[in-house]
């Protein structure tokens, strides 16, 4: 497990009760992962330490036909010194910074900035409308209102705001790109699968905002659930794989209106979320807030409505199950559908079987 979600996840537990069921999470030993940094090229740190110049607009226009994965012109003076064709190896740099800026800003939430980068990547690509072709993480919308202004995009001003730092070092990638890398980049430093990635997705401008209601409405059931994920394109399995996620982070009364974290290691990506669905049991929150439910034994965990028309519904029930008993399954499934939610509707040059596999941190 990343140290990031090391330290986090200890900083949570000395706040947890005695009755804590929390079991930390092995990081799954089924995925491989590959050293690129015997593939770094000599100019890629040059590069990306190059500043944006006010001409960059203009060169970048015409790029986009020859976008496999992103090319980036950098001035030296007036005269344009040629491409800058990103590799894997600078991607990975991006990765590595993204990890490092997890690893250093633990004075927030839980101790970790991971889940809402999580969240951050599924509300960019969540978006998306599979009979019009609209929407999903090729665009990076949420950057302007109306559509940062949606109820259901309140507080990830926090995860774009963490990013932009990174934006600054490394110019040339695309908004769009940085925040589903660093969506990968948090499943992997707290401790979940890898997740395979390619970059390719364009920055748009404003107009191509989605309208407000395309993400879900925790306090429905089972059929928003389909109806919203089935715009998408996914089924009843992939569906309860995706909202394993709840394993990560909590709600805050601010942002959503909900309340608390569903598990004791709100840092550490796990089968957590499924395991106390199955075997915890469940009761109306006595409060003076939207409908949630709270953990009998120590009324400290929630679950949302959704949550719970997860083990509820026929045909989620079975899924749950599964997750809840075998974290392998859950865990390559979980990565299977994530990176498909993390490309819909992108135009990309990259073939699958090209995607990388980031290094995780040590
Ligand atoms: C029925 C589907 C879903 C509903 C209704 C839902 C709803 C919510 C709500 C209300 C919150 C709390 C926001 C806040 O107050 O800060 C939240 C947080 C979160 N959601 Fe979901 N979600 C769904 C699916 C997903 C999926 C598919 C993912 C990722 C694959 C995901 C990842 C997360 C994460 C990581 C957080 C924690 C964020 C943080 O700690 O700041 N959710 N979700």
């Amino acid at each position: 497990m990343a140290s990031a979600a090391r330290s986090a996840s200890r900083a949570f537990l000395r706040a947890t009760p005695a009755t804590s069921s929390f079991r930390p999470a092995a990081r799954s030993t089924r995925f491989a992962v590959t050293n690129f940094r015997a593939s770094a090229r000599g100019y890629s740190s040059e590069a990306g330490s190059e500043k944006s110049g006010s001409s960059f607009g203009i060169w970048a226009a015409g790029l986009g036909a020859l976008g496999a994965g992103g090319v980036y012109f950098y001035l030296n003076g007036a005269s344009p010194k040629g491409p800058f064709v990103p590799t894997q190896a600078d991607y990975q740099k991006v990765y590595e910074a993204v990890a490092q800026r997890l690893a250093n800003e633990t004075d927030y939430d839980d101790g970790s900035y991971g889940p809402v980068l999580v969240r951050l990547a599924w509300h960019a690509s969540g978006t998306y409308d599979k009979e019009t072709g609209t929407g999903g993480s090729n665009g990076a919308t949420m950057r302007f209102a109306p559509e940062s202004d949606h109820g259901a995009n309140a507080g990830l001003k926090a995860a774009r705001d963490f990013l932009e730092p990174i934006k600054a070092q490394f110019p040339w990638i695309t908004h769009s790109d940085l925040w589903t890398l660093s969506g990968a980049c948090a499943i992997q430093e707290l401790g979940g699968p890898s997740i395979p990635w390619r970059p390719g997705r364009q920055d748009k401008e404003v107009a191509a905002c989605t309208p407000d209601g395309r993400l879900p409405d925790a306090a429905q059931g089972s059929r928003h659930i389909r109806d919203i994920f089935g715009r998408m394109g996914f089924d009843d399995r992939e569906m309860v794989a995706l909202c394993g996620a709840h394993a990560l982070g909590r709600c805050h009364t601010d942002r959503s209106g909900f309340d608390g974290p569903w598990n004791f290691s709100p840092t550490v990506f796990s089968n957590e979320f499924f395991r106390l669905l199955v075997e915890e049991k469940w009761s109306h929150k006595k409060w003076n807030g939207p409908t949630q439910f709270t953990d009998k034994t120590t009324s400290t965990l929630m679950m949302l409505p959704t949550d719970m028309a997860l083990v509820k519904d026929k045909g989620f029930k079975p899924h749950v199950e599964r997750y809840a008993k075998d974290s392998d399954v859950f865990f390559k499934e979980f990565s299977d559908v994530f990176v498909k939610l993390l490309e819909l509707g992108v135009p990309f040059q990259v073939k699958p079987e090209d995607r990388f596999v980031f290094k995780a941190s040590e």
